[in-house]
C-alpha cells in the first residue's frame, strides 16, 4: 500500500522552482485504484515523486478517477485542470526522507489535517527543502523577487503586505481543522496538529510536528516535537522546551489533565495530572526536593528522574528558593466555562 497522495496547487518562482503547495484533500494510505489512476495518466512509475501536471494530464486524471470511488479527488483534478497556477500531483510510496518541496508540504498537510501524528512522519532534512519566503497578501514570494514585486505593486496602485518571512506558512491558510479556536492565526505553523477542542489564545504558539491531542487551552508555547495530552492547559507565556536548539534530546510532552502555570516551563516530559507552579522552570537537571504530605523532605532527585510520572505538583519554595515536588492532590479541573465555546 502506498503512503500518501495529494493533488496540489502551488507557487513557483521565476526559475520554475516550487515555493509552496496547497493540498486541499491530502490522502494517507491511498488505495491501489487511486495510485493506478496516477500511473495511467501521469506516467507515475512508483517510488516517491512529485509529478508536475498540465491541463491535459489533469483532465485525464479526473476522468480516470471518476471511474473509481474517488469522486472528490476527481472533482479536485477537474478544478485543478483549470488552474492558472502550477499544479503538482505528489505520490509517496513510502515515508522516506523527503527530496522535494511538494513532498515536504504534503507531509506537513497530513499532520495539520490530523491524518498523521507529530513524530509519526519522517521529517529529517525538511529545512533544506523549505525555502525562506515572504508570505504576503498576494501569496508566497521568493525573497530575491520581493523588491521587484513591491515596486510593481506600488506602480499599479496596490501595496504588498509582507505578513511574515519564514520557511513555514501559517497553518490556517492551508487548513482549519474542525473544532478549534485560534485567536492569532500567525501563531500556528503549517505542520501543527491542533486537536479538536483546542483553543489557542493570542499568547499561545504551536510549531510544526507538535500540538494537542484534544481539549486544551493554549496560552503558552508548544515547541517543535512537543505533544500536549487531552485536557491539559498551558498558562500564559509558559514554555515547553524544544529539541531543535540546545534543548537536549529528551522529547518533551505533557500528559492528560495537566496545568503549566503562567510563565512556567518544562524541560522534562510530564505524566498525567501534573501541575507546575506559575513562574517555575523545571530543567532536566534541576535538583528537586521530594516532600511528603506534611512537607517533610523524603529525598532529593533530578527532575529527569521524575519524567513522565503522574500526579506531581512542582513549585519553587517562596522562602528557600528550592524546587519542590509534592503529590498533586487537586489536579486542575479544566475550566468548563473557558472551554464551553469549543
Ligand atoms: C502551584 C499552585 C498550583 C499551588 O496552588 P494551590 O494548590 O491552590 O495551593 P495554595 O496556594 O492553596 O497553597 C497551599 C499551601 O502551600 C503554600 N504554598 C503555595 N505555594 C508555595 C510556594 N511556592 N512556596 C511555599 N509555600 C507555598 C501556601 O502558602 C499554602 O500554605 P498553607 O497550607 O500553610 O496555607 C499555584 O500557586 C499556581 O501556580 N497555579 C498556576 C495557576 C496559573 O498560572 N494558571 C494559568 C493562568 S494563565
Amino acid at each position: 500500500m502506498s503512503f500518501a497522495f495529494g493533488i496540489g496547487i502551488g507557487t513557483q518562482n521565476s526559475q520554475g522552482e516550487w515555493l509552496e503547495v496547497f493540498y486541499q484533500q491530502p490522502v494517507l494510505k491511498p488505495d491501489a485504484a487511486l495510485v493506478q489512476c496516477a500511473r495511467e495518466t501521469l506516467g507515475y512509475k512508483g517510488g516517491n515523486q512529485a509529478c508536475a501536471a498540465n491541463q491535459a494530464d489533469l483532465n485525464a486524471l479526473a476522468e480516470a478517477l471518476r471511474a473509481t470511488d474517488h469522486k472528490d479527488q476527481a472533482k479536485l483534478a477537474e478544478l485543478a485542470a483549470k488552474s492558472t497556477r502550477p499544479v503538482v500531483v505528489t505520490l509517496l510510496e513510502s515515508d522516506e526522507t523527503a527530496s522535494s518541496t511538494p513532498e515536504v508540504y504534503l507531509k506537513l498537510h497530513l499532520i495539520s489535517h490530523r491524518l498523521a501524528k507529530p513524530h509519526g512522519l519522517k521529517l529529517d532534512g525538511i529545512f533544506g527543502l523549505l525555502p525562506n519566503l515572504a508570505w504576503t497578501n498576494e501569496g508566497a514570494i521568493d525573497l530575491s523577487e520581493l523588491a521587484d514585486r513591491q515596486l510593481q505593486a506600488r506602480l499599479e496602485g496596490r501595496s504588498l503586505e509582507v505578513k511574515s518571512v519564514d520557511k513555514f506558512p501559517q497553518m490556517t491558510d492551508y487548513v482549519v481543522p474542525a473544532g478549534v479556536r485560534i485567536a492569532d492565526t500567525a501563531r500556528v505553523r503549517l505542520g501543527a496538529y491542533v486537536g479538536e477542542g483546542t483553543t489557542v489564545m493570542h499568547e499561545g504558539f504551536i510549531n510544526f510536528n507538535a500540538g494537542t491531542e484534544g481539549t486544551s487551552m493554549i496560552e503558552g508555547r508548544i515547541s517543535a516535537g512537543v505533544m500536549i495530552g487531552k485536557g491539559s492547559d498551558l498558562g500564559g507565556g509558559c514554555s515547553t522546551m524544544g529539541t531543535l536548539s540546545g534543548g537536549g534530546n529528551i522529547i518533551i510532552s505533557v500528559g492528560e489533565n495537566c496545568l503549566l502555570g503562567a510563565n512556567a516551563g518544562i524541560g522534562i516530559p510530564l505524566g498525567d495530572r501534573c501541575t507546575v507552579e506559575a513562574g517555575l522552570y523545571i530543567t532536566a537537571g534541576s535538583k528537586v526536593a521530594l516532600l511528603d504530605d506534611s512537607n517533610q523532605l523524603v529525598d532529593t532527585v533530578k527532575a529527569r528522574d521524575l519524567a513522565g510520572k503522574p500526579d506531581l505538583l512542582f513549585r519553587r519554595n517562596s522562602q528557600t528558593g528550592a524546587v519542590e515536588c509534592k503529590t498533586n492532590k487537586s489536579a486542575i479541573e479544566l475550566n468548563e466555562e473557558l472551554h464551553a465555546n469549543n
